[in-house]
């Protein structure tokens, strides 16, 4: 009523009274560090910057990988939803072994002592095909940490560990898994992805995820094309995480 009578005065001035919101957000947040970053205006919650995760993104981690702190967090999450789910854990394209080194923690967090396969020519891109993966790949690229050090670094007195060596698709038959809780695929090439991608899709149980690294990464576009025909293949679907290379898939 005060209101309508203000501003039948104010109009013709051009001024309107108008309610003040009351405030929705927190001042400060109990966690406010953790939602500062480039959209600063958004205010994003963060998680992955938390301290409490360098129990987890440990030297052996974060110094043996070239996923970001980011998404070792997506990765880390995902392996703690396999929990109530039967299996082995799987990576094709280990690289350095950071990744995997974090699937065995968090396993071992959650007290599964899960077999790992994990899987590289350990000496980079060993076969490309340039007229599907494009003329910007070339062999020997990626080339990363040797097999030896990777033994090394994902010994482990808790799990059965398998680190086998060559060129996917040759080397899945040495991956005596009859069923696997969690995947997570990183070979970028087509054919790689493809292969190992539909090797997990058959012996994934339900319930248990799949991580792709580079499903949203123009660079690999032919691997997100071999995710879609495998996804399509096994009637599965897939999640592309926005502002973010990952993809998820949760088998139903
Ligand atoms: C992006 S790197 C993996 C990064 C790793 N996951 C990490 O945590 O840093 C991609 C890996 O795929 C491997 N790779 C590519 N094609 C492959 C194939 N046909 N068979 C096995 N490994 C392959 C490369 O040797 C390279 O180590």
């Amino acid at each position: 009523m005060f209101r309508q009578l203000a501003n039948r005065l104010l109009q013709p001035v051009g001024l309107e009274l108008v309610r003040r919101h009351p405030q929705v957000i927190p001042d400060p947040l109990p966690d406010d560090a953790l939602y500062t970053g480039p959209e600063d205006f958004n205010r994003l919650y963060r998680p992955w910057r938390d301290p409490a995760l360098d129990r987890w993104l440990t030297p052996a981690v974060l110094g043996h990988t070239m996923l970001s702190r980011q998404k070792l967090y997506t990765l880390m999450q995902c392996v703690r939803l396999t929990r109530g789910v039967e299996g082995d854990l799987f990576e094709a394209g280990t690289g350095s072994g950071g990744a995997a080194r974090l699937m065995l923690d968090v396993s071992r967090e959650l007290g599964l002592h899960r077999k790992g396969w994990f899987l590289d020519t350990f000496a980079g891109y060993q076969k490309v095909d340039a007229t599907v993966d494009g003329t910007h790949v070339a062999i020997d690229q990626c080339r990363l940490a040797p097999r030896d050090q990777v033994v090394e670094l994902l010994r482990d007195p808790a799990a059965e560990v398998h680190v086998i060596a060559g060129l996917i698709p040759a080397t899945l038959n040495e991956v005596h898994a009859d069923t696997l809780a969690f995947a997570h695929i990183d070979v970028n090439l087509h054919e790689p992805t493809a292969t190992a991608t539909a090797f997990c899709l058959e012996r994934l149980a339900p319930g248990g995820v799949m991580v792709f690294d580079d499903y949203n990464w123009p660079a690999c576009y032919a691997a997100r094309q071999a995710i879609d025909a495998a996804c399509r293949q096994f009637g599965q679907e897939v999640i592309s995480l926005p502002e973010s290379t990952q993809a998820l898939l949760f088998k139903r």
